[in-house]
């Protein structure tokens, strides 16, 4: 991304912040206190029903789980913070390392949406919060 690009999107996570009181979190690791990407929750358009659980890290960093960490951290946020009572997370099919990390995470796949500008169907996972 561009700067200008950079910049447009952060403006988004903030303003997700401010309008639902959730959002992306930043992802620093323990031993370097680096920053190594975002993982959290947002709405996604395509899906505004319920929160998207979504990550993003620098290659640097993937094979150790971390998106996997920040993902469940997300979904009990999302449970026992928020109260909602599902969260999903959409991808694209050809994302096998992300379909991995959702389904670790025990979502499963609960519909197609379509994605107009791609012009083909994205996959919709879904976890829905267990009664008490
Ligand atoms: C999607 C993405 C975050 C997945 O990264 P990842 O490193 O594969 O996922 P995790 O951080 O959960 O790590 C899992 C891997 O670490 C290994 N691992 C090591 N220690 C682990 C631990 N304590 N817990 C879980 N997994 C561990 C797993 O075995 C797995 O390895 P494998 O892929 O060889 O099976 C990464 O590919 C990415 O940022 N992609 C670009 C952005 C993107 O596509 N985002 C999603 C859009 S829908």
């Amino acid at each position: 991304m561009s700067r200008a690009e950079s910049e447009e999107q952060l403006r988004r996570f903030r303003r997700h912040w401010r309008e639902h009181g959730f959002g992306l979190w930043a992802v620093e690791e323990k031993a370097s206190g680096r920053l190594v990407g975002r993982i959290g929750l947002q709405y996604h358009r395509l899906w505004p029903t319920d929160p998207e659980v979504g990550w993003k890290l620098d290659p640097a960093v993937w094979g150790r789980g971390y998106a996997t960490e920040g993902g469940r951290a997300s979904i009990r946020h999302a449970f026992e913070t928020l109260g909602v009572p599902r969260v999903v997370s959409i991808v694209h099919p050809d994302n096998a390392p992300s379909i991995a990390v959702m389904e670790r995470l025990g979502l499963a796949l609960a519909g197609r949406p379509w994605w107009t500008e791609g012009d083909l169907e994205l996959l919709r996972y879904a976890l829905e919060r267990s009664r008490p």
